[in-house]
């Protein structure tokens, strides 16, 4: 069964340290590219979602008026905090994206890294942020994606088995449809970005059991020859030791009405 959002809270709660410290999350190539998209300005208000132990948030805090990263984690928000608590204009608050709490059309820009295939409803998620951008405003979004089809049941497999709060990885096309039916106009997105990951950090990350580990390790060296090239899985002495994750990186924006 699919964990509920308090579960999928309590788990993240306990993984704080090991984000906090990512070099994946804290410098991982999607975070210069979201801020290029994002294009914060000294005036805009900013919610990052799912911020984890805050380290988009702190990014976007370097150049707009004030950020709010927003997650359902105690223990994510206190390593947050620690990390980042001398940042003047960033503050970090309980919430989903979901029901954020904000009132409607309050943000200029609103980012989830590394954070949606956790969610339990895109749409639900999609027209919340919907509601709260301002007109024009700008979604950066950035999601790890099961790039063929074919591979979705064993990438889908693998993703579970190690963070059993994974819910999906959507194809970038799948982006499209949610983007377009919560009302955005899609500006740009690709799936170029990729993450050359260390296995053994990547499992540990998430804190498995040893059974857990074991099963993802296996996953990787049972993998058909076309995961194994499409995901560039890397194998030496029957040791699977790194692979590539392509992230969708996507600016969305929220058209202004027409009034006419
Ligand atoms: C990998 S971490 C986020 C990393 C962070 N965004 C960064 O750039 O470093 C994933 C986060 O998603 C949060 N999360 C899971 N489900 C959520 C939901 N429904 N709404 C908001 N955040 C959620 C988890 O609590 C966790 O802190």
């Amino acid at each position: 069964m699919a964990a509920s959002i308090e579960q999928t809270a309590a788990s993240w709660s306990k993984l704080g340290d090991n984000y906090a410290t990512s070099i994946v999350h804290k410098s991982g190539p999607s975070l210069a590219k979201l801020i290029q998209l994002a294009r914060p300005q000294s005036t805009d208000l900013c919610l990052d979602i799912g911020t984890g132990t805050g380290h988009t948030a702190a990014e976007l805090a370097k150049y707009a008026h004030k950020v709010w990263g927003l997650d359902p984690s105690h223990g994510m928000r206190l390593a947050a905090e620690k990390i980042y608590a001398d940042i003047d204009n960033l503050g970090f608050i309980d919430g989903t994206s979901e029901k954020t709490g904000f009132p409607d059309d309050c943000f200029d820009i609103v980012t989830a890294r590394h954070t949606l295939h956790h969610h339990p409803s895109m749409p639900n998620t999609l027209a919340e942020i919907y509601r709260i951008l301002k007109a024009n405003g700008r979604f950066v979004l950035v999601d790890e994606i099961t790039p063929k089809p074919e591979l979705n049941d064993w990438y889908h497999q693998l993703e579970i088995t190690r963070d059993p709060t994974h819910k999906r990885s959507y194809y970038l096309s799948e982006w499209q449809d949610f983007l377009k039916d919560a009302g955005f106009e899609w500006i740009v997105g690709d799936s170029k970005t990729v993450y050359h990951l260390d296995i053994e950090k990547w499992i540990n990350r998430m804190e498995p059991s040893r059974e857990q580990a074991n099963t993802v390790r296996q996953l990787f060296l049972s993998a058909s020859e076309f995961a194994k090239e499409t995901f560039n899985i890397q194998i030496k002495d029957n040791k699977a030791i790194s692979f590539d994750m392509p992230m969708a990186i996507i600016l969305a924006i929220k058209p202004a009405r027409n009034e006419d």
